[in-house]
């Protein structure tokens, strides 16, 4: 029997419920939202499901407080926990989402023993790598997202400076979710065209800077949260990779066992993204000082993993 495929969506606050949001527009499945708070991912699922006569789009929305609504899910994106105020770092959110990462991640997986596992909640590698334990699940089918926003944001700013299309600016952001994050701008194109023939390197090392700040650029602006709309679409250009196995290659947060000479904790690294989940991890020569900055962040990470004291 032929079905959409199943995406469940755990956390129906700002970065969820927008992530379920991009899942209706590319009808990319049916959506199961859950949250904690009473009604509210009902009230979510049913207002979204009336947009689907506005905008042209078939599925099903539900909204529950109920794991066993998620059952047999082929994708489960994780989004639920506390986000950042202005002052925080990711790190901060550790011990507060340790708790709630345990306790979904568990229910996630006992309803959907074959899914693949989105991470978004921070400190972003940590928690991938926590929900890695607590699932079981094999290194393919648990991932986070992080360097798609991460060069989405470096785009955007590229884009900005160069006044040319967001379209034509590819680029790529390894490493750790947080202020160690690695951009590489020598992978950085406008049409093919290498960035450091079209900007100066004092302006591109400003671009990167406010790349590393570019979540706390916005929680200063919110006030009271932290970014959501480029977070989701991130998160759900991924999805999109995997429930239509486009095999995309994209920067994700994915389990390393010694390429990039790391081992045992969650990173991010270009990877090849389809139906089975992380197909491969793509490893570059990088640069002496390329490297540098990576095993500089690998430590950051890695001091975070072992905060959680597994
Ligand atoms: N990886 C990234 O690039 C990225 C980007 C943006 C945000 N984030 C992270 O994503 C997380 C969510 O951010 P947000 O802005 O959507 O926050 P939010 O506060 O708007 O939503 C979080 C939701 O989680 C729910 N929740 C809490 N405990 C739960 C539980 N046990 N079961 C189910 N739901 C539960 C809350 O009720 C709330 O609705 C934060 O940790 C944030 O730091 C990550």
């Amino acid at each position: 029997m032929m079905r959409r495929p199943k995406i469940s969506i755990v956390g129906a606050g700002n970065v969820g419920a927008t992530c379920a949001h991009w899942a209706a527009v590319k009808e990319l499945g049916d959506v199961v939202l859950v949250d904690v708070v009473e009604g509210m991912p009902q009230g979510k699922a049913l207002d979204l499901a009336q947009s689907g006569p506005v905008e042209d789009f078939d599925g099903s929305f539900v909204g529950t407080q109920d794991f066993r609504d998620t059952a047999n899910s082929d994708v489960v994106v994780i989004t639920s926990g506390m986000a950042r105020k202005p002052g925080m770092t990711r790190e901060d959110l550790l011990e507060a989402n340790k708790q709630i990462i345990t306790k979904v991640v568990s229910a996630s997986a006992a309803q959907s023993p074959g899914a693949i596992l989105v991470m978004v909640t921070n400190p972003l590698d940590t928690m991938t790598y926590l929900a890695r334990k607590v699932s079981g699940f094999p290194k393919a089918r648990v991932l986070g997202q992080a360097g798609v926003l991460d060069a989405a944001r470096f785009r955007t700013f590229v884009a900005m400076e160069l006044e040319v299309s967001v379209e034509d600016v590819q680029a790529l952001v390894m490493g750790g979710h947080g202020d160690t994050m690695v951009p590489l701008p020598r992978y950085c194109t406008v049409s093919g065209i290498p960035l450091s023939e079209l900007m100066p390197p004092d302006r591109i090392e400003a671009l990167i800077a406010r790349t590393r700040d570019g979540g706390a650029e916005i929680v200063k602006l919110l006030k009271t949260g932290s970014a959501y709309y480029a977070p989701a679409a991130s998160t759900m250009q991924m999805v999109e990779a995997m429930v239509r196995d486009k095999k995309r290659v994209l920067p994700c947060a994915a389990y390393l066992e010694g390429e990039y000479g790391l081992r045992d904790l969650y990173f991010g690294v270009p990877v090849r993204l389809g139906a089975q989940g992380v197909e491969k991890v793509i490893e570059l020569a990088l640069t002496e000082g390329e490297m540098n900055l990576v095993r500089t962040s690998a430590a950051a990470v890695r001091r975070s993993i072992e905060e959680l004291k597994l």
